[in-house]
Formats: C-alpha cells, sequence, structure tokens
C-alpha cells in the first residue's frame, strides 16, 4: 500500500470512516440518478416538463453545471462564473468532504433543528462523496423553487444578495484541506452542508430572498442618486452611505440565517448555516459558557435594531447569538423592514458582540460578556480590546461627542447607559 493511500486510512479511521465508501459516482451513474429525480412530480415545485429532457441531455453530454436554469430567471455572474467539474475532484477532495460531513453529523444530529435535519436528509447531502450540483439543483428546486448558481470565489456582496432576490444561491466548489473545522472563506462545504439544507425550512428560504429584495431597493435608491448628479465628492458620499447601509442589513442576515439559534422542544437549537457548517461551533454555539445568547423577536422594531447595531467578527466563534421563539418570528422581516431598520440603526450607536445591554431577554451571560461601558474605559485606559471593541468604542464615542439625542437612543428596547463624562471628556480631548 502506498505511503498516501496508508495515510488516508489513518485519517479515514480516526472519523470512522471506511475508506471503500469513498466512491465517487462515474458520469453514467450521475446521468441514471438524475433521470429519477427529474421524474418526480409527486414534489412541491416539480421540474418544467419542457426542462427535463434538454437538462439531462446537457449533464450526459458531460457539460459541467453552471447555474439552474428551471425557473426562466437567471444572473450574470461575470468574472466569477465557474462551473463544477465534477471528474476532477481528487480523492483527497471526497474524503475531505466526507470528514467534513461525519463531523458535522456527529454535533448536528445532536444541535441541529429539525427542519434542517430533514432537508439534509432530502438533499441527500450527507454523504460520503461531494454532491453531484445537476443532481443537487433539480432537487433543490423541487422542494423549495430555489437553484444553484456555481461560482468561482466569495463573490461581492451586491452580486450574491442579487442572486437571493432571484432564489439563486452562489456555490463554490472548491473543498477545503483535509481536516480543516473552520474556513474564513466559503467552500463547497460552507455552501452545500452548511446552506443548502436551510432552504427547506420556508421562513428561512424567505427570509433569504427579502434580503435580496432590500439589497436591491438600496441599489436602486443609491443609483437614482447618482444619476441626478456630476459631482465626484456627492457620488462618493453616496456611495459610501449605500455601502454602510448594505452593512447593516447585512448584520440582520448574519445573526438570523447564519448564525441563528431557534428553540424547539424546550431546547436551543441551531440553524444558522455558518454554524451548522462548523462541527466546532456547533457544539460551541449552543453549550459553551463563553457565549451570551439573547432571545430575540425580528418582528419587534427595538429588537431589529439589537440585531442592526450589533458590531462582530467573522475571524472566531461568535461571543453573542440570537434566539428565536420560532420561525414564524421571521415571516415578518420583509424587504421593508429591513431597509427601515438599517436606515434607523446608521444614527444609532453599535454594541459589541461580547456586550448585555438593557431590554435584553437573556438565555445565558458568557464568561466573556461585557457591559456596555467596559469598551469605553478599557479604551481609555490603554488595554489591549478586540477589533469589535475597538472599532465600536471609538465610533460610538465619536457619535456621542457630536450630539446624539435621546429620542434617537429610544427606538432601542431601552436606553443605554449613559456614556460616563470623564470618557466623553478623555476622547474629546483626543481629538482636538
Ligand atoms: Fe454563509
Amino acid at each position: 500500500m502506498s505511503q498516501t493511500k496508508l495515510n488516508y486510512q489513518t485519517i479515514a479511521a480516526q472519523h470512522d470512516i471506511a475508506l471503500e465508501s469513498i466512491k465517487p459516482p462515474t458520469l453514467t451513474e450521475r446521468v441514471k440518478k438524475l433521470e429519477a429525480i427529474l421524474a418526480l412530480d409527486d414534489v412541491p415545485y416539480p421540474i418544467p416538463i419542457e426542462k427535463r429532457q434538454s437538462y439531462l441531455d446537457a449533464a450526459q453530454s458531460g457539460k459541467h453545471f453552471r447555474i439552474g436554469n428551471f425557473c426562466g430567471e437567471s444572473v450574470e455572474m461575470k468574472q466569477y462564473a465557474n462551473v463544477q467539474e465534477y471528474d476532477k475532484y481528487t480523492f483527497e477532495e471526497h474524503l475531505s468532504w466526507a470528514i467534513l460531513v461525519r463531523e458535522q453529523q456527529k454535533t448536528k444530529q445532536q444541535f441541529g433543528c429539525r427542519e434542517y435535519l430533514e432537508g439534509e436528509a432530502l438533499f441527500e447531502i450527507g454523504g460520503t462523496v461531494i454532491p453531484d450540483f445537476y443532481s443537487l439543483n433539480a432537487r433543490i428546486y423541487q422542494q423549495t423553487a430555489w437553484q444553484l448558481a456555481t461560482v468561482s470565489e466569495i463573490i461581492p456582496a451586491e452580486l450574491f444578495f442579487t442572486c437571493h432576490s432571484r432564489r439563486f444561491f452562489p456555490v463554490t466548489t472548491f473543498m477545503r484541506p483535509l481536516e480543516t473545522d473552520y474556513l474564513e472563506e466559503p467552500d463547497i462545504g460552507h455552501d452545500v452542508a452548511g446552506h443548502v439544507a436551510t432552504f427547506t425550512i420556508p421562513a428561512v428560504a424567505d427570509v433569504m430572498k427579502n434580503h435580496g429584495e432590500a439589497r436591491n431597493m438600496i441599489y436602486a435608491e443609491r443609483d437614482e442618486k447618482i444619476a441626478q448628479t456630476n459631482d465626484p465628492v456627492a457620488i462618493e458620499n453616496i456611495m459610501f452611505e449605500a455601502d454602510e447601509l448594505l452593512r447593516y442589513a447585512g448584520r440582520i442576515y448574519w445573526f438570523t440565517v447564519e448564525f441563528g439559534l431557534v428553540i424547539q422542544d424546550g431546547n436551543v437549537r441551531d440553524f444558522g448555516a455558518g454554524i451548522l457548517s462548523s462541527p466546532g461551533e456547533t457544539i460551541y454555539s449552543i453549550g459553551s459558557a463563553e457565549s451570551n445568547r439573547i432571545l430575540i423577536d425580528p418582528s419587534d422594531d427595538g429588537d431589529l435594531l439589537r440585531l442592526a447595531n450589533t458590531d462582530y467578527l467573522i475571524s472566531e466563534f461568535q461571543k453573542t447569538y440570537f434566539v428565536l421563539e420560532s420561525f414564524e418570528l421571521l415571516k415578518s422581516l420583509s424587504p421593508e423592514r429591513i431597509l427601515a431598520a438599517s436606515k434607523k440603526a446608521m444614527s444609532l450607536p453599535d454594541f459589541t458582540w461580547r456586550e448585555i445591554v438593557p431590554g435584553d431577554r437573556v438565555i445565558d451571560v458568557g464568561s466573556v460578556a461585557t457591559s456596555p461601558n467596559e469598551k469605553y474605559y478599557r479604551l481609555m485606559a490603554g488595554q489591549e480590546l478586540d477589533e469589535c471593541l475597538e472599532r465600536t468604542a471609538t465610533k460610538n464615542l465619536q457619535m456621542y461627542c457630536d450630539g446624539v439625542s435621546k429620542e434617537t437612543l429610544s427606538e432601542f428596547r431601552a436606553l443605554p447607559p449613559q456614556v460616563p463624562t470623564e470618557v466623553l471628556e478623555w476622547f474629546r480631548k483626543l481629538q482636538s
């Protein structure tokens, strides 16, 4: 046995995987399976009859999967367009997938919400080989009317959400190196083994589409304003403001679609794709004593601002998770409400990812939790702060020095504690 194969065997055995179970299907086997899937009529969204043969023919001819074409809509993916070259995946990449999925399974079975687990089974995501996008795209469409768009790398937010507004989910094709638990950059493990099964939760699928539409409204407003001026400075300001607005909208997405928790049968469970694609964070999000867990009702405007005004870092596991009492509550997140909350959030101070603030309905206080004024005192004392605390403290102090009315602050569920005068005076002096 070669050294490489021996290494694979050792690694696979550590994860209870039999090396022989990793058998990537041939083109003929994939086409046979696809044919059976396409013929299914007893599904929420049957594949349009007139599309079935040409889709099958494309797969059979060896044409690589690029983007779904069942709904009559599409998205121009520009330089990010990609294809899944299924036969080019190496054995090691399939093994890496098998290990990731196996490790995810161990934690998801315990901590994943019910709908997610059902979705994963429906889409046959939990196998020992990387899924073939032709079959996966067909199955997703049948259950949710969403489709896949293959991309080469992380794509700009604008394009990402344009895809969402038309029910396309961008998926990368590369697989992370063997035995990597968390990647900042999304790979097929994050996109498919994390996100795709969440589409079977109708409220999540809808809120993703609504985010896409909210973003389209931001782009349309921005472009309309730009069309009315030739002044480069004014254009720069308009662009900056739109980007800011997108950042606030992005936080609502982050704390629900990516890192959301939900209560089911009296237990806190994961539904966020960012969590479920990382076995480590799947356990941590529910069980770690380090993080805050806060109950949230997105249909409440104050709670929505709590999400939009919370800053976070992507480089490590989250320090605050927001928990829904039911998926029903997500239905209130219309494009208009996402937009309105993002606009309001721009004029308000931010919270950091570690803090508990007045008005929070606290389930767990994490061991690294901080109080709202702590970041200011730490900044003043020259103590080491993580990037999130530092930028939030600086942003807020600037805002308070410029003046924030009590009336503006009363948009929150409860007024944040007053920033101590000595801190404000110190900051003012620093600025002068
Ligand atoms: Fe994601």
